[in-house]
């Protein structure tokens, strides 16, 4: 059997980390991993998690099986946090996932079971796993360019591309924050994607993985409540990885909302069965921390409000420095994308002038963290940058 072992490769993105930490420049600047990070470096863990840990500790609940849907609490406060306080709540089948990514996968098995023909249309460039987790399921993925003028959506440049996409076909879009551009639809472009899904019958499947690091919880789920409110059937994947720092405890959900309400028990067993012949259920731990979190979410919101200002004051200082010393608008368009990451009009050779003059580490395509920057260090990247396209 090993004797069939193909060469997998490796991710680049971990041999670039490798290199940053070897490398001995003071100042190194880090912004590959898609980690949140605070102004020392660190990703911390939230307070208000540490407070939740506490008290799961202390009260020891049992550990014995939860549902194969996980925690059903959890589900719950999901569904309303990424839905708000409208009135699809009744409409949607919550199921807790290892994870955002996770969620991918069951949505894509769901997809790939029901519809086993459909193509998934997946913005280019994309969230570097989506396209394998979705052939991974066996689904034919095909791009549609994801170009923006000016920091905006060039929506005219999707649907050209779009225009071979058929009936009960699914178009997956990013909630907000989109991984790895930073651009996002206005809500009049959401409105688009949706007149255009109506129109050719084509399922919505929307990623949200960062809900809260744009502009706010409820700012960053408007086109997919959009679409909710206007479509009969919308597909989820999402992930409280980010927003609460939950990374390694892998909590997140997959989500059908469905008008009719006559397809629920069906759709209910079988996204279970799904999780039952790949992993049973999902960890309980960090569903757990979030139910809390939710129970009273005031304070977490509060925190996660601090990363959101943190982010962004990155992207204005950085673009302020830019506009100043006449780096092209495409540079400026950092005020104006969201989320952790934006993707530098730059060149893979450029990307590497970058690391190895400058000691910047972002990754080939040219996608940067901005949450991997300290304040002190917006000067030195404007300055790099600068001398990089001058070059
Ligand atoms: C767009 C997008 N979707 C999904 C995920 C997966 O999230 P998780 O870490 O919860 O699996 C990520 C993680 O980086 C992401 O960027």
């Amino acid at each position: 059997m090993l004797e069939n072992l193909p060469s997998v490769q490796g991710d680049p993105l971990w041999a670039l980390l490798h290199q940053f930490n070897a490398d001995q420049r003071n100042h190194k600047i880090d912004m590959l991993v898609g980690v949140y990070r605070d102004e020392t470096g660190k990703t911390p863990v939230m307070q208000q998690v540490q407070k939740a840990e506490l008290k799961l500790a202390t009260a020891a609940q049992s550990k014995s099986y939860k549902m194969l849907a996980g925690n059903l609490e959890f589900n719950d406060h999901m569904a309303k946090f990424l839905l708000g306080d409208g009135a699809h709540f009744s409409d949607q089948c919550t199921i807790q996932t290892v994870g955002g990514s996770g969620a991918l996968r069951v949505i894509a098995d769901f997809i790939k079971t029901l519809s086993p023909n459909a193509v998934i249309w997946n913005t280019d460039p994309g969230y570097l796993n989506h396209r394998p987790i979705m052939e991974g399921a066996g689904l034919t993925v095909k791009p549609f360019r994801w170009q923006h003028k000016g920091g905006l959506l060039d929506i005219e440049t999707c649907f050209k591309d779009l225009e071979n996409a058929k009936e009960g076909d699914i178009l997956l879009l990013h909630a907000s924050c989109h991984n790895p551009s930073g651009v996002d639809p206005l809500l009049q472009q959401w409105q688009q994607f949706i007149d255009f899904c109506k129109a050719k019958k084509i399922i919505p499947f929307i990623d949200i993985a960062y809900q809260g690091f744009g502009d706010g919880p409820d700012q960053d789920a408007a086109g997919l409540r959009l679409f909710v409110d206007q479509v009969d059937l919308v597909l989820v994947a999402a992930s409280c990885s980010k927003n609460m720092g939950l990374y390694c405890e892998r909590a997140g959900v997959a989500m059908v909302v469905a008008k009719d309400n006559s397809q629920h028990t069906k759709i209910r067993m079988l996204l279970e069965r799904i999780t039952r012949i790949n992993y049973s259920m999902p960890p309980n731990h960090g569903s757990a921390i979030a139910s809390l979190l939710f129970s009273d979410p005031k304070p977490w919101l509060a925190e996660l409000a601090v990363c959101r200002e943190r982010i962004n004051n990155l992207r204005n200082a950085l673009g302020k420095l830019l506009a100043e010393m006449g780096a092209p608008d495409s540079f400026q368009a950092v005020t104006r994308q969201k989320g952790m990451f934006s993707l530098l009009p730059l060149t893979a050779e450029q990307m590497i002038v970058l690391r190895e003059k400058h000691a910047i580490y972002g990754m080939l395509n040219g996608r940067i963290n901005l949450a991997g920057l300290k304040q002190e260090q917006v000067q030195h990247l404007a300055d790099s940058l600068v001398d990089v396209i001058k070059d």
